[in-house]
């Protein structure tokens, strides 16, 4: 696991961007797996822009999004189905139906959540994960208590998971569905590069645990410390709980320039 501390959020998506757009010179059918949340926006207009600029194309490239709530009528605008077209897929130039998403409204939703790890697999396995975490630790909405090889599957969200999304659904913590559909932790376990971004000092404690804390279900990212690539991109607010911060910072200061993240 490789921790990288930036100056902000800013020069995290220009990282991330350089990630994404050295993924797609080498493959430019690559696999990308797309987060939501506040995280991975910087990073996504960042893309926009370059897409825009025509340094970089996603028209051969497919993507996966990471979960979606249970119970929202399709097409309501809160759906991370929604949220993805909006803040990403539109404003590049994917193919029609080249980003895919869990169907929160299944009617057979065990039989919607086997299909989508299939669906992954078919296409090859995600190249690339673009990962936020929530304040509990959790990665996708693998909630606390999460299997450590979890598949894709309906999830209960935590209050606090309800509360921190209330601000989407016009402060109303009720109308923030309890159920969700989520990739598992096997399953993003098995993207072959994991980008994971947190900014903020409410993330700290999650970054800590995540990166030094025992592997354990009671924080679900913890799972990541048993993957051979992940990188980890945080701001200093995010950073502070790290006891290893100098190391990091030294590794990187010498890392030799061939290397990439
Ligand atoms: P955020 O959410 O990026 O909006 O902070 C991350 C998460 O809850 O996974």
């Amino acid at each position: 696991m490789e921790v990288i501390v930036e100056s902000g959020a800013h020069a995290i998506a220009v990282r991330v961007a350089d990630a994404v757009c050295e993924l797609l010179r080498r493959k430019p059918d690559a696999v990308l797996g797309l987060a939501t949340g506040g995280s991975p926006l910087p990073s996504y207009d960042e893309l926009a822009e370059r897409c825009a600029a025509g340094l970089v194309s996603f028209a051969r490239a497919r993507g996966f999004t990471l979960d979606e709530y249970v119970g929202l009528p399709p097409g309501h605008p809160e759906s991370y189905r929604a949220v993805i077209d909006r803040e990403f897929v539109s404003r590049v130039d994917f193919g029609p139906g080249a980003v895919a998403a869990p169907d929160g409204s299944a009617p057979d939703i065990p039989a919607a959540c086997r299909a989508y790890d299939d669906a992954i697999s078919a296409a090859g396995g995600v190249d690339l994960q673009i990962l936020g975490i929530g304040a509990d630790g959790h990665i996708a909405f693998n909630e606390p208590g999460s299997s450590l090889s979890s598949r894709t599957r309906i999830k209960s969200l935590t209050r606090q998971t309800r509360v921190d999304n209330s601000r989407f659904f016009g402060g109303d913590v009720d109308a923030v569905p309890a159920h969700c559909l989520t990739q598992g932790l096997g399953t993003i376990s098995e993207a072959r590069h994991i980008i994971l971004v947190a900014t903020g000092a409410n993330k700290a404690e999650a970054v800590r645990q995540l990166v030094e804390g025992p592997i354990s279900a009671r924080w679900p990212a913890t799972v990541l410390q048993l993957h051979q690539h992940v990188t980890v991109l945080v701001d200093e607010a995010a950073a502070t709980g790290l006891e290893l911060l100098d190391y990091y910072r030294e590794t990187l200061r010498l890392k030799p320039d061939w290397q990439g993240i």
